[in-house]
């Protein structure tokens, strides 16, 4: 099979973690027999120095004629002070608009190899394993009217939240089907006892959910979906919610499992899959060769499975990768205890040890 992927390597960290993800692209194609098909871009901040545009025509069109797109990430320090339609930012979220990827998919697994690396007791951490699916092409994030208007000192800025019921279905059918092959757990996130949306988002998630008798579905509200994620992450399976929920909750599911540098992510439901990790660019640690790819590679496997159906592919790559925490490699944010730290590069390499070793 030919694996046609434009790669996005964007900014920050992302250059160092998604050559980490094609060189394990590469290794599952030689030892499964297909051919890894790639393209480079640019995109964010690294578009905007090459081309004056987080998302140019170039860029957007060679993801269309792709079979899936992974990105590192975009957005850094340098562009906090560009207007709106400038930023880095900017380019990812018309990427995700432009693809129609509208179902952003964020597992938060907890490895029993990275129990010691949660906050939390290891008996409260142990066994979580949740799957966020948040909206990805509404809300606040897309709603008009958005401005700041008004004279300097008493400016008023506005977001719109705004939902359609066909935006919410469509997400909601997403979790329901994926839980199904699941735990058979749907806890769908709100805030219904303030807001329209969110009434809305309730009345529709329930009506959806008589198409699933077999899936059970809850409602939480986001505040206390919060705390009761710190307090009891394992009793969570499907996790559906809104566009700015999601975008919150998927970076505290992160801290909770013991580190965001761990969490992959894929984003459905157009005809080109968009796979990220959800850690950020990183501006902080950029460049110096110590970030963890493993959220980039596991994101890479989410392609191989949700773009490519390629089922044996992407959990040779999740094989892998446990095999190599549980012989106690780490990168510097799952370093514990004295624990050397690999580098991005050696924490790569482990990987694709693995792969060739499990395919010998
Ligand atoms: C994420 C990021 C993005 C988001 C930013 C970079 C626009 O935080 O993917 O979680 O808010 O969706
Ligand atoms: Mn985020």
């Amino acid at each position: 099979m030919v694996l046609s992927t434009t790669v996005l390597a964007g900014d920050g960290v992302g250059p160092e973690v998604t050559d980490e993800a094609v060189r394990v692209l590469q290794k599952v194609a030689e030892v499964f027999g297909h051919e890894l098909k790639l393209v480079r871009k640019d995109v964010g901040g690294a578009a905007l120095r090459s081309a004056k545009d987080p998302l140019p025509t170039d860029t957007l069109q060679s993801c269309l004629n792709s079979g899936a797109v992974l990105l590192g990430a975009v957005g850094g320090p340098s562009f906090d002070e560009f207007p709106p339609h400038l930023r880095p930012e900017t380019g990812l979220l018309r990427l995700r608009r432009e693809l129609g990827v509208f179902a952003n998919l964020r597992p938060a697994i907890c490895f029993p190899a990275l129990e010691e690396c949660s906050p939390l007791k290891p008996e409260i951490i142990r066994g979580s394993d949740m799957l966020i699916v948040r909206e990805l092409l509404a809300g606040i994030y897309f709603g008009e009217p958005r401005s700041t208007q008004g004279p300097a000192g008493d400016r008023v800025a506005i977001d719109t939240m705004r939902y359609r019921e066909p935006e919410i279905e469509r997400v909601a059918r997403v979790a329901f089907e994926l839980a199904r092959n699941r735990r058979r757990i749907v806890t769908s996130v709100d805030k219904a006892n303030v807001l329209d949306c969110s009434r809305l988002w309730r009345e529709v998630t329930t009506r959806v959910s008589r198409d699933y008798p077999d899936v059970k579905l809850n409602h939480a509200y986001v505040d206390s979906m919060a705390m009761a994620l710190v307090a009891k992450p394992a009793d969570f399976d499907v996790v559906l919610t809104e566009n700015m929920f999601g975008d919150i909750l998927s970076d505290q599911a992160g801290g909770l499992v013991g580190s965001l540098g761990m969490l992959a992510s894929a984003s459905i439901g157009g005809p080109v899959g968009l796979y990220e990790p959800i850690h950020g660019s990183a501006p902080d640690i950029a460049g110096q060769g110590i970030a963890n790819p493993l959220g980039t590679i596991l994101s890479a496997a989410m392609m191989l499975r949700h773009s490519f159906k390629l089922k044996n592919e992407a959990h040779s790559i999740e094989a892998a990768v446990t095999e190599v925490l549980n012989a106690g490699h780490r990168t510097r944010d799952l370093a514990k205890g004295g624990k050397k730290a690999l580098s991005t590069r050696e924490m790569g390499s482990k990987v694709v040890e693995a792969i060739k070793k499990s395919a010998a």
